[in-house]
């Protein structure tokens, strides 16, 4: 496996160059991010976010830098080369199910010269359904009417709950305060 790889990495230069995640994954409508590193030396060179073709080419580049444009917005899509940390990020905006797919980030190399590439799994989800928000009323707790005590435990004293909650908290307060006051002093 070791010998597989080294043979690999030989074979195939510049394979693990580019390092970024595996799979991403972002909401139908939403957006996504993809972070991907390159090595030193390679700062000037374009960056670029692509369909993968056959072996070391692109089907399509989707968005590419230039050495005088290390940032490049085109419609959905955006790459920003960040040369001091030679780190490039896509974002891919308006998701859409028919985004879901294989892709690659690379840099682009001189004629002749394969690109270093790195493959990316986007896993498009559909949107989350907007579940109805969990009612949390101000509950403000009125003030028992005066003579018409809720009996104990019938639904009514549950009403207090948030005060009794409320109550919790300042005590927690007060205490850490005089924690606090103490370790001060002492
Ligand atoms: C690159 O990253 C560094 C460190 O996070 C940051 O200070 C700098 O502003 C970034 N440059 C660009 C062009 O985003």
């Amino acid at each position: 496996m070791g010998l597989l790889l080294l043979l690999a990495g030989v074979l195939l230069p510049g394979c693990w160059a580019v390092r970024g995640p595996s799979t991403v994954w972002g909401y139908v409508g939403g957006s996504l991010s993809v972070k991907c590193t390159y090595r030193a030396g390679h700062e000037m060179k374009p960056k670029f976010w692509c369909y993968p073709g056959t072996l070391y080419t692109c089907a399509a580049y989707i968005i590419i830098t230039s050495s005088l444009q290390p940032a490049v917005q085109r419609d959905r899509f955006s790459i920003r080369d960040n040369r001091t940390r030679q780190e490039f990020t896509v974002t891919m905006e308006g998701l859409a199910e028919g985004d879901a797919g294989t892709y690659v980030c690379g840099v682009r190399m001189r004629a002749f010269k394969a690109d270093e590439r790195h493959f990316v799994k986007v896993i498009v989800a559909p949107a989350p359904t907007l579940s109805p928000a969990p009612a949390l009323p101000p509950s403000i707790p009125r003030p028992p009417a005066t003579g018409t005590d809720a009996p104990r435990g019938s639904p009514g004293s549950f009403r207090y709950f948030p005060v009794l909650a409320g109550l919790q908290v300042l005590a927690l307060l007060a205490m850490s305060g005089a924690v606090l006051w103490a370790s001060l002093r002492g």
